[in-house]
């Protein structure tokens, strides 16, 4: 059985990246809302409280009752988690004198506790909070402190639980990595979670859910939709069937280039040319929210058209990835809802969901695809819009308009990958703005469209800022876009961050 550590959500920002630590230490973990443990997974073998936004004297704050879990399993409180164990052992949390944001200095008070070992006195800590525990119960004993705070660390005698009022999760906290594997030292764990291991029980998991059923999965040609793909053909081969749509708003020969990749992985895919379809519906619409509503539904229809061909498909199969699943995760409520990709369709066609990445980050997602010998490109392909070209055309979309984005668009990929550029870019593209600018080419004066190039590093998409290409770059690929794109004769830079602006233009 699979070990794994149990994070307790009491809604912290940081709550994501306590997980992310814990797999890049190989060590399986699951994120719970702080008043949902799963008491009765033998496969547990620690816990970890999260920080919060709150305080523990708010009214409105978190209090579930841990009594399942103290003194029975190791636990570890970071931050939030830390006050509330000693809060509710009888200790005091107040408003510190000096509330303590940013860098601080620790001085672990006793290298002999387990959970100090290994850390050096004077080790960079990142701290984000207002209160601080200011009286420890009779059995907390100090294991280390700051400048400000004489309590930075404690742990519970006879009990093996812990807590820091620092966060041991961001990147800022030198020691942080050393503090989090010590505390899986204290709970024995294996750590054997890898890539290797999570195909082979996830093969195995998925043929016993499927047995002999039909499943169908809508291929997209990025990562998530590939690697599940490849990972379901390897469970059940012939029963899967992936269905790929050209809906014309796909970049440059990509239809092709993604059906031929998906051909040498050995994955029976029907791909469907459905241009015709969404220009037609799309024809004369201006407005970005109904693109993408229609572009939206048309996919649906076309899918539903296609899985209805095939006789008894029963399972639905989607690329969700955890981040997907911890957006949804309700903290306050109960539900803990999927995501739904395909909007609708599951319940629509009456089919089962399986979704083999659901509890993968996406840089878990490539380890696996790797793993699974699939192409680096493939792999390290940028995030895309669903919509596609269709938020990249601004306004109306028509046939040619599409046709100056795709060549647009494919010199300055072109370009990202010959100047070594596109792995340090999180995700770029062109856009087609509505604008026509006044040129002159040859002897010849022009009215023609102008393009925006936009590239952004991010790590999540929920910020990103502009790449600071190099002049040398832009000024080839300008000239190039500018002499080869038959209707294009301005190129812009985007240099916009988010926020306040979006990646997207629509
Ligand atoms: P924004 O533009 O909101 O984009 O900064 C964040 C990320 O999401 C992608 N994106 C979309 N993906 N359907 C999608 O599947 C959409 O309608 C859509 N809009 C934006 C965007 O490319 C970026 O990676």
């Amino acid at each position: 059985m699979l070990e794994k550590i149990i994070i307790l959500d009491f809604g912290s920002q940081t709550t994501q990246l306590i997980a992310r630590r814990l797999r890049e230490l190989n060590m399986y973990c699951e994120i719970f809302p702080y008043n949902k443990f799963p008491e009765k997974d033998p496969s547990v073998i620690g816990v970890i409280l999260s920080g919060s936004p709150f305080s523990v004297n708010d009214k409105d704050a978190f209090k579930p009752d841990l009594s399942a879990i103290k003194g029975n399993y190791p636990i570890l409180g970071i931050c939030y988690g830390a006050q509330y164990l000693a809060y509710i052992s009888g200790g005091k949390v107040e408003k510190g004198n000096s509330r303590e944001y940013g860098r601080a200095m620790l001085a672990p008070a006793n290298t002999n506790d387990l959970l100090m070992k290994n850390v050096k006195a004077s080790a960079q800590v990142w701290m984000s909070h207002g209160d601080t525990i200011t009286q420890i119960p009779d059995n907390f004993k100090i294991i280390a402190n700051t400048q400000d705070v004489p309590c930075a660390a404690y742990r519970i005698e006879k009990e093996k639980t812990w807590g820091v009022q620092f966060h041991p999760e961001v990147f800022h906290t030198e020691i942080g990595k050393t503090i989090l594997d010590n505390f899986l030292t204290i709970c024995e764990a294996k750590k054997d979670w890898t890539p290797a291991g999570f195909i082979e029980s996830t093969i195995d998991k998925l043929k016993k859910q499927i047995d002999n059923d039909k499943v169908i999965l809508a291929l997209s040609g990025g990562v998530d939709s590939s690697v599940s793909a490849v990972l379901l053909n390897k469970a059940i081969g012939k029963n899967l069937t992936c269905i790929f749509v050209d809906n014309g708003l796909l970049r440059k020969n990509e239809f092709e280039k993604v059906l031929n990749d998906y051909a040498y992985l050995g994955l029976n895919v029907i791909g469907i040319d459905a241009k015709e379809f969404f220009y037609k519906n799309l024809a004369g619409v201006k407005d970005p929210e109904q693109k993408r509503k229609i572009i939206g539904k048309g996919f649906i229809d076309i899918f539903e058209c296609e899985a209805k061909k095939l006789k008894d498909i029963r399972w639905l199969a989607q690329g969700t990835i955890y981040p997907d699943v911890i957006e949804s995760l309700s903290i306050t409520g109960t539900t803990i809802k999927s995501h739904h990709n395909v909007g609708g369709l599951p319940e629509k066609m009456n089919l089962k969901l399986v979704e083999p990445l659901r509890l993968l980050f996406k840089d878990e997602v490539r380890q696996v695809g790797r793993e699974l010998g699939m192409k680096e490109h493939l792999i390290k392909r940028h995030p895309f819009p669903g919509p596609g070209l269709g938020v990249r055309v601004l306004g109306d979309i028509t046939p040619e308009k599409v046709r100056i984005l795709q060549e647009a668009d494919d010199i300055f990929i072109n370009g990202l990958r010959e100047w070594n550029l596109y792995d340090e870019v999180w995700q770029a593209g062109v856009i087609l703005l509505p604008v026509q600018s006044v040129g002159v080419m040859g002897d010849e004066r022009t009215y023609e469209n102008a393009v925006a190039l936009r590239a952004v590093t991010s790590t999540d998409a929920m910020t990103a800022d502009w790449v600071h290409l190099p002049y040398d770059f832009l000024a080839k690929i300008s000239n190039e876009i500018i002499n080869k794109v038959r209707g294009v004769n301005r190129v812009v830079y985007d240099v916009s961050s988010k926020p306040p602006s979006t990646i997207e233009w629509e």
